[in-house]
């Protein structure tokens, strides 16, 4: 199994978003011989999108900005599972992740389709039925509500069916050491959704329900994160602010 990781956390190796990846990954390889290539995206070479659409008309398929794109948009076409892993950065993704996906344009065509609902797509220049996608991503907040709804829909209209979520909130607890207890539970948790995903391309509800679990409940969560900031109230920070 050919997985490519696109890891978008501009920490890279130190990403709190990558510890879980990993974890996912050993999970699949206990069951499945894979071989995973794990991208990162902070680290390449990716202009924007300059929106000139010669991938629609003057070279079909091809992009006229040669950098990095070149070899990742093969690699993205190859790969049985494409693992999005990234944090989540003002209620989307990092910047420079945004640049890969907008430089995927040349792998859709131009042609509108009127979905059944009545909305628009592009369809594919290539064929994708066989491919999946995992989203793995952390946050620095504790709640799925009022932070994570906008990306989600975005991957959902990206991906619909062929989409698996491991959204993990409270994630800058992965870099605390006195934490490791439970961010280590969580892993196993991962570990085991990476095994089950092998085997039948999905979670089972009851790994799925722990891996929802906030590591922390939200009281505890942010008293723990303002006492790491060294921040024990607002009204401290209006003195500190004059
Ligand atoms: C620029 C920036 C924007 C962020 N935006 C959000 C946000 O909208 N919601 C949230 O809960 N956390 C937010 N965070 C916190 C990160 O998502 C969190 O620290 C994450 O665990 C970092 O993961 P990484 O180590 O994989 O990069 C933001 C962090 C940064 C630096």
């Amino acid at each position: 199994m050919n997985i490519l990781v696109l890891n978008g956390s501009p920490r890279g190796e130190q990403s709190n978003t990558l510890k879980i990846t990993r974890a996912f990954l050993e999970g699949i390889s206990s069951q499945k011989k894979t071989n995973a290539d794990i991208v990162d995206i902070s680290k390449a070479e990716i202009s924007h999108c300059s929106g000139c659409f010669a991938c629609w008309q003057k070279t079909p398929g091809e992009c006229v900005i040669k950098d990095d794109m070149q070899n990742l948009i093969p690699k993205y076409l190859d790969a049985d599972l494409v693992i999005w892993s990234f944090p989540l950065y003002y209620f989307g993704m990092p910047s420079k992740l945004k640049a890969f996906l907008d430089r995927m344009l040349p792998t859709v065509l131009p042609l509108i389709e009127l979905t059944e609902s009545g909305s628009c797509r592009h369809p594919s220049r290539y064929d994708m039925s066989g491919k999946r996608f995992i989203l793995i991503s952390t946050c620095g907040f504790c709640s799925v509500e009022n932070n994570y709804e906008a990306l989600l829909k975005q991957f959902e209209i990206l991906y619909g069916e062929r989409l698996t979520k491991i959204i993990c909130t409270e994630g800058e607890l992965f870099r605390v050491s006195q934490r490791e207890k439970r961010t280590g539970e969580y892993l196993s948790y991962v570990r085991q959704a990476g095994k089950e995903y092998a085997m039948s391309n999905c979670i089972t509800s009851d790994t799925q329900r722990k891996l929802s679990e906030p590591l922390y409940p939200p009281e505890v969560f942010v008293q723990m994160a303002n006492a790491s900031w060294g921040i024990s109230d607002s009204h401290e920070i209006d003195e500190r602010n004059g």
